[in-house]
């Protein structure tokens, strides 16, 4: 068995994970910054690489001890150092770097958004069930999100607060750029609508379970479908329409002391439905074109209840990862880390962070 530490500092979370062969995670530790850009409403880049520098080498501790492992029994590190903010990325690189090169051991660099549509395959310790057995399978349906068989190519959905985009999955170092947002990610429209209605940051999962109580057919929402063959989104019309509907125009305005809670889960509602419908029929044009034996998704968005439920809608099997992988973290740098390493494509120590993905267009 492999053990690989897996380092990821990309933008505001700072995490590390130990994961043995690319899939049973044995510890995913995360410090989350979002008290420190809650006021801002947004991540500030500065703010985040001071709270990188700090929290890196307790969090890596963390994950070690979570894991009841030394440092010497790692046989290789995996960090993300695409794409993502620079000075935030640079932590993570360097403490990568410097680990790989103490333990001489290989470092293996991995791209974040890649990681995000492997997390599918990621399973608690105890968890991952081998195997077709009778038992393996009762185990499986009630865990569905831990993947025994998944059938290639995939449509890949990436949705989180900084990336919407649909990527053909052929393998998973090979993947392809087919659609992507043309402004807004899906994760920022649900911060920015939960910011108009008042709810806390960030508004996704608030929203999601405001949405539950709410009547979807509430408002007229658009759904943005950029043309009859397009798999590209757009999300900013859709706030725009939500502020418009919601506060009024000039002359009519109205405040959110205005607002009852019933309008507003059913605001919350109306949005969620416009979102999942946007990203449910890009999502089934890409697995038309094609011909895609299955659906993986990932990035903080995925853990949208409205979301996962009605892709079960779609006509090849969907995979999402456990809740706990959908936002960022650790576990699914090392995940992918194995798989990198597996193939032979370890890094050398003059490893550069880049702020770009590198994912081609196909
Ligand atoms: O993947 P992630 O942790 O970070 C980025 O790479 O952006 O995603 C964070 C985003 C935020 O915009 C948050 O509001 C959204 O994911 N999010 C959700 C849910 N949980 C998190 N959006 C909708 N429904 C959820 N349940
Ligand atoms: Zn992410």
């Amino acid at each position: 068995t492999m053990l690989m530490l897996g380092i990821e500092s990309t933008c505001d979370e700072t995490a590390a994970a130990v994961v043995e062969d690319g899939r049973i995670v044995h510890s995913s530790a995360i410090a989350t910054q979002f008290q420190l850009h809650e006021k801002f409403r947004g991540v500030v880049p500065e703010i985040a690489s001071r709270a990188h520098i700090e929290n890196i080498m307790p969090v890596i501790r963390e994950s070690l001890d979570m894991a009841d492992i030394a440092l010497t029994e790692l046989d290789a590190i995996a960090v993300a150092h695409r794409p993502g903010l620079i000075g935030s990325l640079l932590i993570g690189v360097t403490a990568a770097k410097t680990l790989a090169w103490s333990l001489g051991k290989p470092l293996l660099p991995v791209d974040h958004v890649q990681a995000h549509l492997y997390s599918v395959m990621l399973a608690e310790k105890g968890h991952l069930i081998q195997g077709k057995g009778q038992e393996g399978e009762a185990l499986l349906r009630s865990l569905p999100s831990s993947v025994t068989c998944l059938s290639l190519p995939a449509v890949g959905l990436v949705c989180s607060g900084g990336h919407t985009a649909l990527y053909l999955v052929n393998d998973w170092l090979d993947i392809e750029l087919i659609g992507s947002t043309i402004d807004d990610a899906v994760g920022e429209a649900y911060d920015k609508v939960a910011a108009m209605l008042g709810l806390a940051f960030p508004g996704g999962p608030e929203i999601d379970r405001l949405a539950a109580a709410g009547n979807p057919a509430a408002l007229k929402l658009p759904r943005s479908m950029l043309g009859r063959d397009s798999l590209d989104f757009s999300f900013s019309g859709l706030k725009t329409a939500v502020r418009y509907q919601v506060f009024g125009y000039q002359g009519k305005e109205r405040t959110l002391d205005d607002l009852t809670d019933v309008e507003i889960k059913d605001v919350a509602a109306s949005f969620q439905a416009a979102c999942v419908d946007a990203l449910f029929k890009k999502v089934s044009r890409a697995v038309k074109q094609f011909n895609a034996n299955s659906v993986v998704m990932g990035g903080g968005v995925s853990a949208n209840r409205g979301l996962r439920e009605a892709f079960l809608g779609l006509p090849v099997p969907v995979h999402a990862p456990p809740m706990q992988y959908c936002t960022d973290n650790a576990a699914m740098i090392a995940g992918l880390g194995y798989v990198l390493c597996q193939a032979g494509q370890a890094a050398s120590l003059d490893l550069d962070a880049v702020t770009s993905s590198s994912i081609p267009r196909r």
